[in-house]
């Protein structure tokens, strides 16, 4: 069976329930999985920027069904899975934002630490929910800022309070599976990503925004860090990566416990890029612009920060497929259609989405030829 046709066969008709669904990522995996033909409920705060992606799909309209909640409020949670009963588990939302989590470190450990174990002990007495994938980061690694790409198995931490918060939520995950999923045989598994680019995010203090923003105002690009190295990846690869684990939580069968742990979902070594060279490409590709460094103190960030992907590759058959040239030239794509009018999103976003499957599809068929 083809890659396209598994995830089909995994989604198709399930419950699935998305938290973050209002938010970036979430609005991609949202329409993804309904393309999927699986019944989406989506589960989040309102959407976390004007203009917002969740807006622009209509996905208000185009879900089973979507409700602003709050993941801090236990009985808000619980009411949502009496509700609805899901299947199975995307949790995504967070305080995503590093900068914001240094003026809101409360507010960034409740929602990433609290909020996560109000979802999972909702999943614990849903007796539908057999599959559960929690979507950390990969700033959830202690970070020894070396030219080394972290696996699975190097030791949680975080400098800020975001990275932080994320290694809390990798060891309450760690510590919920083995004491109560694995003894009432629901599976249980975290996501670990980079920093993803895409059409659609309009987050503050994250570059691609950043750039597009100052562009469509004819401003130059103010960065800083340009040296900062990061490994630059399209949102949908991640979001591969996430359908893929899922998929497998859902079909592992005698295998299910071998995939109940954490997972890198990294690009390939040659998409990691400095800042600098990302925001030369970016003005390239939008054809006018200049930018400009920003020298003024600012909070630690980390420097170096590559995730090792050889186990997702092994074992769930993951594979990146766009470049992180691709993912430049696809993301400023589609933010100048959306600058030059289309306040509807949903072709452009269903295009990329359509090109993306076809590449992955060409990559599952390369893998099995060998
Ligand atoms: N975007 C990235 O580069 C990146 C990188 C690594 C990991 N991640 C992780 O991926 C996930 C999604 O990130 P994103 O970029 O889409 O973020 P985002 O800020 O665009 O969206 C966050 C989502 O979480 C929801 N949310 C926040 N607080 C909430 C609360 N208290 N209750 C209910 N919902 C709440 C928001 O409403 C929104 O839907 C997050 O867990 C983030 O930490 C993102």
């Amino acid at each position: 069976m083809t890659m396209l046709a598994t995830l089909t066969k995994a989604y198709q008709g399930k419950t699935i329930l998305l938290t973050g669904h209002t938010g970036f990522k979430g609005s991609w995996l949202a329409l993804w999985l309904t393309l999927l033909g699986a019944n989406v409920v989506g589960f989040s705060l309102r959407p976390p920027s004007e203009p917002a992606l969740f807006n622009l799909l209509g996905l208000a309209n185009r879900l089973y069904a979507s409700v602003i909640g709050d993941i801090r409020q236990p009985e808000v949670v619980r009411a949502i899975f009496q509700q609805y009963h899901p299947d199975v588990v995307f949790h995504l939302a967070a305080q995503a934002l590093v900068r914001r989590s240094y003026t809101a470190p409360h507010e960034t450990f409740e929602t990433n630490v609290m909020g996560t174990l109000n979802v999972l002990d909702a999943c614990l007495n849903t007796p539908e929910t057999q599959v559960v994938v929690n979507i950390t980061s990969d700033k959830c690694y202690e970070n020894v800022e070396q030219d080394y790409a972290y696996q699975e198995t190097d030791p949680m931490g975080g400098y800020d309070p975001y990275s932080a918060s994320k290694g809390c939520a990798e060891l309450l995950t760690a510590s919920y599976r083995k004491s109560f999923f694995a003894p009432l045989g629901k599976a249980l598994a975290s996501a670990r990503a980079g920093n993803v680019i895409g059409g659609g995010d309009w987050a503050m203090d994250r570059l691609i925004p950043d750039c597009v923003r100052s562009l469509a105002a004819n401003q130059p690009i103010v960065i800083r860090s340009p040296k900062a190295i990061r490994p630059w990846q399209h949102v949908l690869e991640p979001l591969a990566g996430y359908l893929t684990l899922g998929q497998h939580l859902i079909y592992g069968s005698a295998d299910k416990a071998a995939f109940q742990t954490g997972w890198n979902f990294g690009p390939k070594p040659a998409s990691a890029l400095d800042v600098e060279t990302v925001v030369r490409q970016v003005i390239h590709c939008w054809g006018s612009g200049n930018y400009q460094v920003d020298t003024e103190p600012k909070p630690h960030e980390a420097h170096l920060l590559q995730l090792d992907i050889t186990k997702a590759e092994r074992e769930l058959g993951f594979t990146p497929v766009l470049s992180a040239e691709d993912a430049i030239d696809w993301t400023v794509a589609w933010y100048q259609a959306y600058y030059r009018g289309a306040h509807v999103m949903t072709d452009m976003t269903e295009l990329q989405l359509n090109n993306y499957m076809k590449r992955m599809e060409s990559a599952s068929l390369a893998m099995v030829t060998g």
